[in-house]
C-alpha cells in the first residue's frame, strides 16, 4: 500500500501571512502530484490554518478518491476541526483525539500531541493497546517529533514529555514507523527500533542548526510512504511558481 502523507498546512493563517506564502495554492499544487501517484491512503498531521479552507480542505482530500485521516497538531482547535467534519467526534475522549485502526491489516495509530503535551489518558491507552496488541509493526501519526532531531526546534519546540512515550514505544518491541511534522524539514531519525520520519510543510522549510531557528528554502513538499515486504518512503517537493526560495 501507498500512503501520502501531508503536514503543516497553514492555509492562509498567520504563520502564512507573516511569510508571504500562498498556503492553499501551494496544498493544490501537491494535491495535483499526489494525483500522479497511485495511493490508497492520505493522511494529514496537522496545523491545518484557517478554518474557513477547512471546506476547501475537505474537497480537495475528496477528490483524491482514497480514505483520508486527520490528526490536530499544536494551532488546531478540535472544536474547528470537528465542526468541519475533518475529525470523528467520536474519537475525542477528555479533549484529546486518539485512535488506533487496522487499515489493510497494519495497525495505525493517530495519536494527539496538539497541547504539546500527551494526556495521562492518552498515554494509559497507548499502554493498554500495546500490552493487548501483538503486531509486530506500528504505524504511528503524531504531529510532533518524539526522537531528538539535534536541532534548535528540539530545543524550543519540542514535545514535552517525549522521553516517555519514546520510552513506552521501544518497550513495546515493535518496530514503529513514526511519522510526524512540526519542524517543517525532512528528516529520518532511528533510535532502537522506533523509525521517524519527519515530513516537510507545505508553507515553507526550516533550519534549526547552532542553536538558530531561520527560514531554510521556501520549497513545500510531502512524503510518499510504501508499504511492501518492509517501509520505504520518498519526500516530494515543489519549488514555489514565483521562483524565489530562499528568504
Ligand atoms: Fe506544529
Amino acid at each position: 500500500m501507498t500512503i501520502a502523507h501531508l503536514t503543516d498546512l497553514h492555509l492562509d493563517d498567520f504563520l502564512a501571512r507573516q511569510c508571504e506564502v500562498d498556503t492553499p495554492a501551494n496544498l493544490k499544487r501537491l494535491m495535483g502530484e499526489i494525483g500522479k501517484h497511485d495511493i490508497d491512503l492520505l493522511v494529514v498531521t496537522g496545523d491545518l490554518g484557517e478554518e474557513r479552507l477547512f471546506g476547501e480542505l475537505k474537497n480537495l482530500l475528496a477528490a483524491a478518491g482514497v480514505p483520508w485521516h486527520i490528526i490536530p497538531g499544536n494551532h488546531d482547535r478540535l472544536k474547528d476541526l470537528a465542526r468541519g467534519g475533518l475529525i470523528d467526534p467520536d474519537c475525542i475522549k477528555g479533549g484529546e483525539y486518539y485512535y488506533s485502526e487496522e487499515i489493510r491489516g497494519l495497525p495505525f495509530y493517530f495519536m494527539d500531541s496538539r497541547s504539546e503535551i500527551l494526556g495521562t489518558a492518552q498515554l494509559q491507552w497507548l499502554r493498554g493497546k500495546m500490552a493487548s496488541a501483538d503486531e509486530r509493526e506500528i504505524l504511528l501519526f503524531i504531529h510532533h517529533p518524539v526522537l531528538d532531531c539535534g536541532t534548535a526546534m528540539d530545543q524550543r519546540m519540542a514535545l514535552k514529555g517525549r522521553e516517555e512515550l519514546s520510552a513506552l514505544l521501544r518497550e513495546s518491541g515493535r518496530n514503529v514507523h513514526l511519522f510526524c511534522g512540526h519542524y517543517h524539514f525532512n528528516d529520518i531519525k532511528e533510535k532502537g527500533k522506533i523509525r521517524q520520519y519527519v515530513t516537510p510543510s507545505n508553507i515553507m522549510q526550516i533550519r534549526g542548526d547552532e542553536g538558530n531557528i531561520s527560514i531554510d528554502t521556501f520549497d513545500f513538499g510531502f512524503r510518499l510512504i510504501h508499504i511492501g515486504e518492509n517501509v520505504q518512503t520518498e519526500v516530494i517537493m515543489l519549488t514555489p511558481e514565483s521562483g524565489q526560495n530562499s528568504p
